[in-house]
């Protein structure tokens, strides 16, 4: 199993381990369109595949949330694997691949809004993201630190415009 970036040649494989993923879960799956708006609007910070055998099975996106503190943030959306390859630590190598790359451009903190007994296991929780004040809010609203101390005091962030989420909105 390979984790490298994304490039265009992937999109419609990604596509599909997206809608496969999501409709698996959820029975339905916006998050293609999400993801094809994010690039559309150079909002794709950080894109990955997990690819095994020249097939990707695996896919994470990572998006810029402006902070009020000048602070350099980015929020998870969305993470899949295919179904058939789940449970097999793909989703975690994914997210700690991207983690260190994001750490490594200077991205400080990483927000996710999801499964909040999913993604404590790669360092998210709900109390890191207490200080953080977004149209979100609850135990599914998580954040890790990349830079220590970083989200020691409040922090404003609002989303790329491709989340469709009004400024201001309230959580
Ligand atoms: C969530 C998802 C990305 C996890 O990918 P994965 O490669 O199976 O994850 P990993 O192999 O790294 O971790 C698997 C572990 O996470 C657990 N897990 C998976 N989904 C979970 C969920 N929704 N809530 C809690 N735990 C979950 C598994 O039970 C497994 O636990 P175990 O290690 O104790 O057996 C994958 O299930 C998926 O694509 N789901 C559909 C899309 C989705 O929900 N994306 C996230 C939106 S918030």
């Amino acid at each position: 199993m390979v984790i490298r970036p994304a490039a265009p040649e992937d999109h419609a494989a990604i596509r599909a381990v997206i809608t496969a993923a999501f409709t698996a879960e959820f029975g339905k799956s916006d998050e293609a369109g999400l993801v094809d708006a994010l690039r559309a609007d150079g909002d794709a910070l950080l894109e990955l595949v997990a690819e095994e055998d020249g097939v990707v099975v695996g896919h994470i996106l990572f998006s810029p949330l402006a902070a009020d503190t000048g602070a350099r943030f980015a929020a998870l959306a969305p993470l899949s694997v295919q179904p058939g390859r789940q449970k097999d630590g793909l989703g975690t190598c994914l997210m700690e691949t991207a983690h260190e790359l994001l750490r490594a451009s200077g991205i400080e903190a990483v927000i996710v809004l999801g499964h909040p007994a999913y993604y404590p296991r790669v360092g998210y929780s709900a109390e890191a993201a207490r200080p953080v004040k977004a149209p979100f809010a609850g135990r599914s609203f998580m954040a890790l630190a990349l830079r220590p101390g970083v989200l020691d005091r409040p922090v404003t962030v609002t989303y790329a415009k491709a989340f469709g989420i009004p400024a201001g909105s309230p959580p």
